[in-house]
């Protein structure tokens, strides 16, 4: 990660993980993303922040709520953006992911938000654009943005990240999803649990700073938040688990299992979910105990503030102060 002077909180060129980023610059993203929550819960949502700037949604994978969730927080900003699924494009026609990027970055965007089903990918295209690159999602590596929606939506409902007791529970090996979280609450510092069965945890996790479970009733005992994981099969080689409903037995949250943890823990998943496999439907639906239509609004709001650090906070100019940058126009 390139360290850019920076007038403002976030010093970097690009996103690319939460790996490295200091706490004070967590903080900052999650104090502007606060800000645009207020604005997406306005009945005008529309800014002027990014006007004549291009964003470019570079998905080589398939997504839902990521790539809507950007191309909202592009538009609310008032930028212009484009959605490209390269999956059903030139890579067919055998571009490579350098070309791929070198064409975009010969029209001037201002960003690409970039998402690969390789680890690193998205570095890679970094070093080869003149543009702020926003990671995505790459493979099994990284997804800062989600790290940091479940940052803004824990820290709105409790208050704080410090001192909580986290279980991010599930297919850890293939998520990043985990890694990024892992990163950030360490970061903030939050007590950090993983819940999995062997199989699905990576050898090198207890040098993370997190304490390992095999037993979800143990791990779960006086967590604050109880994070869920998707079964990620598309990124399994071979057989991972013996079934789904077995999976489900020992490692899906239910309300017996969720009585281990405190009476107010909050339910997160960063979907989309395998109802009745990692999670009961009944639970998930809950909004006395589940958060995870709030993880999705603050997913906006999260973006539009990484898209407002990474225009602005890097060259600073003429960037509207802080607290009222969110309120403009
Ligand atoms: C996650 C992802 O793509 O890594 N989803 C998301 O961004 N909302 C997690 C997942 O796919 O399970």
């Amino acid at each position: 990660m390139t360290d850019t002077a920076s007038d403002f909180g976030y010093a970097h060129r690009h996103l690319l993980g939460i790996e490295g980023v200091k706490a004070e610059e967590i903080s900052f993203l999650l104090d502007l993303s606060d800000g645009y929550v207020e604005l997406n819960r306005g009945e005008s949502k529309k800014s002027s922040l990014l006007r004549g700037r291009t964003i470019i949604n570079l998905f080589f994978e398939n997504s839902t709520r990521t790539r809507t969730s950007f191309e909202l927080a592009g538009k609310r900003l008032g930028g212009d953006v484009i959605n490209m699924s390269v999956a059903a494009s030139s890579i067919k026609k055998g571009e490579t992911l350098i070309d791929t990027a070198m064409t975009l970055n010969a029209m001037h965007p201002d960003v690409l938000v970039v998402r690969h089903p390789e680890s690193g990918a998205v570095e890679l295209l970094s070093e080869k654009v003149n543009c702020a690159v926003i990671n995505a999602g790459d493979g099994s590596h990284e997804h800062p943005t989600q790290a940091l929606l479940d940052a803004v939506t824990i820290r709105r409902r409790r208050g704080r990240l410090a001192g909580l007791r986290v279980a991010i529970c599930g297919d850890i090996t293939h998520s990043r999803v985990a890694r990024s979280n892992i990163h950030l609450l360490k970061t903030m510092g939050a007590e950090l649990r993983v819940i999995a069965p062997p199989t699905l945890l990576p050898a090198a996790i207890s040098e993370m700073g997190v304490e390992v479970f095999f037993d979800m009733r143990r791990g779960l005992e006086d967590c604050d938040i109880v994070m869920m994981l998707r079964l990620q099969t598309e990124r399994m080689q071979g057989s991972f688990v013996p079934s789904t409903r077995e999976y489900f037995h020992f490692f899906g949250l239910d309300r017996d299992k969720l009585q281990a943890a405190k009476p107010d823990a909050l339910v997160m998943h960063p979907g989309p979910m395998n109802r009745g496999v990692e999670i009961d439907s009944d639970l998930a639906d809950d909004l006395h105990r589940s958060v995870i239509r709030e993880q999705v609004e603050m997913g906006v709001a999260v973006r539009m503030a990484c898209l407002d650090a990474l225009t602005h906070g890097l060259r600073g100019n003429n960037r509207p102060p802080l607290e009222t940058a969110a309120v403009r126009d």
